[in-house]
């Protein structure tokens, strides 16, 4: 048996659709421009290849966008300064400070210094904790993303056993704490597996439905799955590739051809969630403008 694939690609453009539609009637209706500023500190290349095609999609809805690529020397001081100007900016309704920062700045407090309310990340101590507890906030954009492309794939987790591989504060928590909420499109059961579990296929082959979200190469085969699991691989890993112009290809956390082989279906690397993190955070965007207003 081969798996269906899952095409987040085609699903991230519906979303698309329905934020352009959304974003035009919030224009006429209202005279406001989504906004989004994206903050890049030194030269990683993949970091940068994400922040251009956030930023093709901002020209594409018809979104206001800057991007402020600051050298990787820059001081936390003039990072803050930064983000406070882009705080009270009313033209700005979403600041994104692309992840990893240099080693001399602290992650955390200049996560903490963006407005919540402009938080399109869903990264903020606030927006976590109301996201923990069930109250509307902005959340984070992979593991939306995860969470529609089961719902709109047919593949309702209420009452499913999903396996989230990875603790992470960017996917795996978060993810763990959307589908455990007692509401459509959630009210899973969560395990989380991770790298102080020993035995990660004892746990993953128990499961309706994995999250991948180790940030290791092919990490989960088709032998850790059970038969007619649904999977998700949220790993996006560059592994060299002399056959390749770039020099390098892109492969998940799940080993595809194993994997197809067992899943009943399964997202593809590249064209899975990838494009589904752009569309989430344009509909966060969206989001933060329409209640900033
Ligand atoms: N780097 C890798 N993933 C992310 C993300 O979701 N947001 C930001 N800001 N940086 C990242």
């Amino acid at each position: 048996m081969s798996a269906l694939i899952i095409d987040g690609k085609r699903i991230a453009g519906e979303i698309r659709a329905e934020v352009k539609q959304a974003t035009d009637l919030l224009r006429s209706d209202a005279g406001i421009v989504p906004g989004l500023a994206f903050i890049l500190v030194g030269e990683d290349p993949a970091s940068r290849v994400y922040v251009r095609s956030k930023g093709k999609a901002c020209d594409e809805l018809g979104f206001h966008s800057v991007t402020e690529q600051l050298p990787a020397e820059t001081s936390q001081q003039d990072l803050l300064t930064l983000i406070h100007r882009l705080n009270a900016d009313p033209r700005i309704h979403g600041i994104l400070v692309q992840l990893p920062l240099p080693p001399h700045i602290d992650a955390q407090t200049i996560l903490e210094a963006i407005d919540y309310r402009k938080d399109v990340d869903g990264f903020h101590p606030q927006n976590v904790g109301r996201l923990v507890i069930g109250l509307p906030c902005l959340k984070p954009c992979t593991p939306s993303g995860v969470v529609e492309l089961l719902v709109r794939s047919g593949y309702d987790p209420s009452g499913k056993h999903v396996v989230v591989v990875g603790r992470s504060n960017i996917v795996g928590k978060p993810v763990m704490n959307m589908l455990l909420q007692k509401q459509a499109g959630a009210n899973a059961v969560v395990t989380i597996a991770h790298t102080g579990a020993g035995d990660i296929a004892h746990y993953t082959r128990q499961a309706d439905i994995v999250v991948a979200a180790i940030g290791k190469p092919e990490a989960i085969d088709g032998s850790m799955l059970r038969e007619g699991s649904i999977v998700i691989d949220v790993g996006i890993n560059r592994i060299p590739d002399e056959s390749s112009s770039r020099g390098y290809r892109l492969v998940g956390d799940v080993e595809f051809n194993s994997a197809s082989k067992r899943a009943a279906a399964i997202t593809p690397v590249p064209g899975g969630v990838g494009p589904m993190t752009i569309a989430m955070l344009m509909k966060n965007t969206l989001q933060a403008a329409s209640s900033l207003r």
